[in-house]
């Protein structure tokens, strides 16, 4: 008999951006002539830029002759990108990485998913609470949750509330913890982690024996530069913390696809003997058996980010977003709403006015103003009256929202 997994039976209905997908087409159907605008699901909507095209025509022109064509990679990544990142994203900022402890992937949302495989299904979770889908409901898959309860929360996962009342920094857990998920800048709140409280949540992991699941994917957006990009920034934090980036939204390749885990070879987990057992080496056989490499050309063109004009491009793509992150918080302000994040990070998060639901209020800004948000109930309990606008649009789609919003009173 073909049992099927129960923690699947164990998830909440669906996904939550097919959902949101699903009323608003829904919506569309029945109002064909209204002109929606999209500022829900984080995908960026600028072309990617000159310099990554040109590498990638370069790369698939390669491909198509005798003495450049490629069959399979190297799984890791090819060595041109991987000595790229190193020198880019950590030399650059004091920090040291080895060529075997970056894994080159095709997003980081599969990395973070799959990440769990590699520890025990009863290693205790954490979240923090709203939280990106993924971590959650990949741990509800492979079986480390309890059922869901009435409060929204499964049974068996530690959840790390992050609202307004404690300025969105969510406390070292209590309880014995084994993983914990961290992400910063954060989706959704758009809050950022400090030096001196990433330096708290390293040392709590090294005393806790517990391992940081870091996701970095939006460390683009970051302005302040006091602010850490990276996890390794911190003492000690090569023997806890494993680290996920992606070109995604600091390139525009949501539809791409490339991005890495930076697995160190310090960071270790127990096995059942006792024994201590490398997380490089557990994932680096996870990688190697389970995918077979991002293509040559989009690998050309991640590499291309790293060049002068590359990095150039795509930084003037960044602080447009993040122009729109501005007017978003300004336009909400001046609108009357509490608003948080979108300094750091290209996510707006506010409270929904007069106590309505983050659902309610997703069907009312839908209806009336054919504006699309994301609910914040949607990332956990603790998002519950809050709302999120991503800043990935147009300028002139981002100004028309606001005035819609405006009117809506
Ligand atoms: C989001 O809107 O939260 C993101 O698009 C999710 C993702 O990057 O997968």
């Amino acid at each position: 008999m073909a049992r099927i997994n129960e923690g699947y039976r164990r998830l909440q209905a669906g996904y939550l951006f097919p959902e949101i997908g699903r009323r608003v087409g829904t919506f569309q159907k029945a109002n064909p002539e209204a002109r929606i605008i999209r500022l829900g699901i984080g995908d960026v909507t600028r072309p990617l830029v000159p310099a990554v095209v040109e590498a990638f025509r370069a790369g698939v022109e390669e491909m198509g002759t005798a003495t450049g064509f490629r069959g399979y990679g190297p799984e890791q990544g090819h060595e041109f990108l991987i000595q790229a990142i190193r020198e880019h994203d950590y030399r650059s900022r004091g920090v040291e990485v080895g060529a075997d402890e970056i894994f080159v992937s095709d997003g980081s949302k599969c990395d973070s998913a799959n990440i769990q495989e590699i520890f025990s299904t009863d290693c205790v979770v954490a979240v923090t609470d709203p939280v990106y889908p993924v971590y959650l409901d990949t741990n509800v898959m492979a079986g480390r949750s309890g059922a869901l309860g009435e409060d929204g929360r499964y049974g068996g996962i530690v959840y790390l509330p992050a609202t307004a009342a404690n300025g969105f920094e969510p406390a070292l857990p209590q309880a014995r913890v084994d993983l914990v998920y961290l992400c910063s800048p954060n989706n959704p709140t758009g809050a950022t982690l400090t030096r001196a409280q990433l330096v708290r949540w390293v040392e709590w992991a090294r005393a806790n024996d517990a391992v940081i699941l870091f996701d970095a994917a939006y460390e683009a957006y970051i302005r302040d530069p006091d602010l850490p990009h990276s996890i390794y920034e911190i003492e000690g934090a090569r023997e806890v913390a494993i680290e996920f980036r992606s070109f995604s939204k600091t390139a525009g390749f949501t539809g791409t696809r490339c991005a890495f885990t930076v697995v160190p070879k310090e960071a270790t987990g127990s096995a059942a003997d006792g024994s201590r057992v490398s997380l490089q080496a557990l994932w680096s056989r996870r990688h190697t058996t389970k995918f077979n490499g991002v293509s040559y050309p989009v690998q050309r063109a991640a590499a291309a980010t790293y060049t002068e004009a590359g990095r150039r491009q795509i930084r003037e793509i960044v602080d447009f977003y993040m122009a729109n992150a501005d007017r978003i918080r300004a336009g909400l302000t001046r609108a009357g709403y509490a608003v948080h994040g979108g300094r750091n990070a290209p996510y707006i998060w506010f409270e929904t006015p007069r106590g309505q639901s983050s659902w309610e209020f997703f069907d009312r800004l839908l209806a009336h103003a054919n504006v699309v948000g994301t609910p914040g109930s949607g990332f956990g309990p603790s998002g519950e009256g809050y709302f999120r606008l991503s800043a990935f649009n147009s300028a002139e789609n981002v100004d028309e929202a606001l005035s819609r919003i405006a009117r809506l009173g």
